[in-house]
Parts: structure tokens; sequence; C-alpha cells
């Protein structure tokens, strides 16, 4: 039977699956690699980690495999990062990735001096700091000699699309995160290639996601013993591939991403804008839109509080006995460790326990880490509601989502069912499904979703847990306001 390789490119590592025609994962394999913090706020990564890290995974990936099955490979990426390649193709400088925080001043310059209309009529956003526009601003600014050399722009994923295929190439729902593209009209938006100083040649060719945009160039599937006929297809987002891989595509469906971000996104046939000012309005994978509510720090927290805090990775152990305490927590976690995106749009904030008396524990502190994060992914969901947006499940992938611990606490902090998928490794298997759709094994997205993607377990909530959880969450909203000046004052 022949097979995909879906690859997902991530902050913490990159992670591989080869997925057979009917669903089937095959072989997996994770490589990691470092996330730079040159100043506070800053985070940045080397391409040629990624791409080192792609081929030593996709090595791995096959061993023992029937390589001659593979006929395409394709991408989610963490999306909004700037990759800048001069005209030799070299990186001109590390990757400024989606979470760093430098470009306060050109976040606001863009809101206030262009404007959040006209920024929204050209592209159906506002600016967040993590956005790819403000980065290319700062360089402009700050790295003058940099931004002269600049001949291409990409994306993280699209710079694996390119040492691959030589092509290149983005798709609609990574280059939506750009602020370069007039996401109603799926194409580059003339006003802000002016605004930004570039022009559309200094941009990929744009795609949708489950299209074909070239093969494996010889040299590389020689090294990988693979045919040179595999074919690359664009891909997608990392948040567009995870709500394909958990079937949430067409109209209305819901997935929640517990990865070193959170997300809350909302898959629509039709184009919707944000009328608030705290989602996203992007292309989705399918062919379709999705409004999304990005956090930028989720599982993050927890690995930050375990690992870096309580010195332990045995997070089971640490999750054990707090099940009685749903709903019951008097401490509560703000998660901003790299300030906020949705629905704050502040660089400046920053995490906070609040609450702690004589008799707390490590475990009532572990428990709010867990529930500060859904709090701040029940503000998207009222971000989302405020649209007019009607959520009434949830699918949940990522990381986090290995808890079940974690999954009480969504479907009760939310007030909603939560399904799991069988295969929770969302961006790289739904790249997989969307290398399936570009080499014809399925007719649409939606066509590969209805085939492939299982619910393995519900998780309900229960009636007083979540009553007792609204209570919780109104606390919770009073904070970040109380706390917003003495952020602001960059404590
Ligand atoms: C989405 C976002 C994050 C990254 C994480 O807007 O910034 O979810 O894509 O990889």
């Amino acid at each position: 039977m022949k097979s995909y390789i879906g690859i997902d490119l991530g902050t913490s590592g990159t992670k591989l699956l080869l997925v057979s025609a009917d669903g089937r994962i095959l072989a997996e394999n994770t490589q990691t690699y470092e996330v730079f913090y040159p100043q506070s706020g800053w985070s940045e990564q080397n391409p040629a980690d990624w791409f080192a890290a792609a081929m030593r995974g996709l090595k791995e990936l096959l061993q023992g495999q029937d390589k001659s099955a593979v006929k395409g490979i394709s991408f989610g990426g963490q999306m909004h990062g700037l990759v800048a390649l001069d005209a030799e193709d070299n990186v001109i400088r590390p990757a400024i990735l989606w979470n760093d925080g430098r470009t306060e001043k050109q976040t606001a310059y863009l809101n206030t001096i262009i404007g959040k209309e006209k920024l929204s009529a050209y592209t159906g956003n506002i600016a967040f700091a993590g956005f790819t526009v403000p980065k290319i601003l700062w360089v402009k600014r700050n790295e003058p000699e940099n931004f002269k050399k600049i001949a291409k722009i990409m994306l993280p994923k699209d710079y694996l699309i390119y040492k691959f295929s030589g092509c290149f190439a983005t798709d609609l729902s990574d280059a939506s995160g750009m602020l370069l593209l007039d996401v109603k009209n799926r194409r580059w938006s003339r006003e802000m290639c002016e605004i930004c100083g570039i022009s559309e040649e200094q941009l990929p060719a744009l795609y949708e996601s489950y299209e074909v945009v070239g093969t494996l160039k010889r040299e590389i599937a020689e090294e990988l013993g693979l045919s040179a006929e595999v074919k690359i297809i664009a891909g997608a987002g990392d948040n567009a591939a995870a709500a394909v891989g958990t079937g949430v595509v067409g109209e209305g469906g819901c997935n929640i991403s517990l990865g070193t971000s959170g997300t809350l996104f909302v898959s629509s046939a039709e184009y919707k804008e944000d009328r608030v000012n705290a989602l996203h309005s992007f292309c989705h994978a399918d062919g379709g839109w999705h409004l999304m509510g990005c956090i930028l720090s989720a599982a993050s927290c927890n690995a930050w509080w375990s690992e870096k805090v309580l010195q332990t990775d045995d997070y089971a152990k640490e999750q054990a006995g707090l099940e009685e305490e749903l709903g019951r927590n008097d401490v509560y976690f703000l998660p901003y460790l790299m300030g906020e995106r949705s629905p704050h749009n502040d660089v400046n904030a920053r995490g906070a326990f609040i609450g702690m008396r004589p008799d707390t524990t490590r475990k009532q502190m572990t428990l709010s880490v867990l529930e500060g994060v859904t709090f701040a992914l029940r503000d998207c969901l009222e971000a989302a509601k405020k649209n007019g947006v009607k959520i009434e499940r949830t699918k949940l992938c990522g990381g986090g989502a290995k808890s079940t611990l974690w999954r009480k606490i969504v479907a009760n902090v939310m007030n909603m069912p939560v399904d799991i998928p069988q295969t929770e490794q969302g961006p790289s298997y739904g790249a997989a499904m969307l290398a399936m759709v570009g080499c014809g094994e399925y007719a649409s997205v939606r066509q590969a979703a209805e085939a492939i993607v299982r619910v393995k377990e519900t998780v309900l909530p229960d009636r007083q847990t979540a009553e007792r959880y609204a209570e919780k969450y109104k606390n919770f909203t009073k904070f970040y306001p109380a706390l917003k000046g003495v952020f602001a004052d960059k404590i």
C-alpha cells in the first residue's frame, strides 16, 4: 500500500509520521533542537537546525520501511516565523519565531498609524507582535544591512519545502499569519507589501495546502533512498494541519491544541472577520477559512513548571490525586510567560501565581498551571462567542492532551464535550493527510478526514464541576486588567 510522510516543524522539535493510505501510522520519529532567547521576550532558531533535524528524522523514520511505497511528503509548520534568504540562498539571520515579542513598536505603529481598519481591510486581521510583518519592519529599522540583503522571505516550513524541492512556495493557511495576505481573496496584499517596502517577487508562490508544489530534489531523494518522483505538497500552518489531523474541516468544527502554544481553532466554510480584534481570521487547509485564538504558552507552562521549577519530568506523578480538587483550587496562575497574543495582544505580560496561603501545596500550584492555561483558552472561546460563533463540542490534541487530568479540566472549564482523536499527533497526521490529497488518494481534505480520522474517547463535563469553574473563571478574568499597568513597566 502507498504511504505518505507528514513533517511537523514544531518549536521544541520536529515530529515525523509515516502513514499508510488508509490512515495507519507505520512509523514515527521526533528530533529536538534548541530555542534561543537572546533577550527577554525574544525567541529565535536556526533554519539549518530544522533542515538537519528533518533529514535525520526522515532517515530514522524510513529505517526498515518500504521506501518505494512513499509517494508524497507534506508539512505542518510553526507559524509566523521570519526566515530571510539572500540572493545566494544564504539564511541572513536566525529566524525570529512566532512567540517573539521584540516588535512592540512596530505592532503599535501598524495598529495606530496605519490603523486597525486599514489592516483589517487589506488582510482581515490587525497586527499582533508575533506576526511576520512587524518582524520585517523590525529588521528594516534595526538591521538595515540585513534588510537590504533580503531576496526571499519565507515561513519556517517553507524553508524545508525550498530545501527539499527547490520550489519557493508557501500555502494559504500559513501565509495568512504573515499579515501580508488578503485572506478573503486568497492573494498577496499589494498594500501590505508597500507598507513593508518589499515586492511580491520576494514572497513565495501561493498554493492551497493540498496542492503539489514540486518533487524531491534528486540529491535529497538519493540521500534518503526515495524516488525523485516523490511529490512535495504545500502543507499548512501547524494549527490548520492539526485541525485537518483531528477532522476539523468544513463548517463549525472546533479543535483545541495544547502544544508549546495553545490554540482554539474554529473551521468555517465562509470567510469571517473577528469583530473584537482578539482572534485571527485565516485561510484553512481545506480550501475554507478559520477563526483562531492563540495563547503563547500552553503545555510549555507545564513543562516550565515541572522541569525547570520542580525539577521533575514525572508529569503523571505530579498530577496524581488532583481530580478531587477540580473546581476547588484557590490558587490561580497567569500563563503569560512569553507575553500574550489572544486576546490581550500584550508583549509585556508575564506569568504570575496568585492566591497562595500558608497551607498552599505543590499539588495545588501544579493544578493552577493547568487551569490557568485552560482559562486563557476560555478567553479565546469567549472572544469566539462575541463573534457569534457557536461551539458545542471540541476536539483536543497536542502534547498536553495526553494528560487525562488536563482533558477533564478542558471539558469542565469550557463546559463542553471534548473528543479525543485516535491520533493525538495533530499537525504531522494532518500533514500526511494533505500529502494523500495532493497525490490523489482522496478527492478532498474533507473526504480524507471522513475516511480516516476517528475519535477514541469523549470526556464529558460534570455539571457541578463546570459551575465551580465558571465562578473561578470570573476571578481569572480580573487579574490581567489589574496587572496590566505593572506589566507595562516591564517588570
Ligand atoms: C499560531 C501560533 C502558534 C504557532 C506554534 O498563531 O503562533 O500556534 O504556530 O507553532
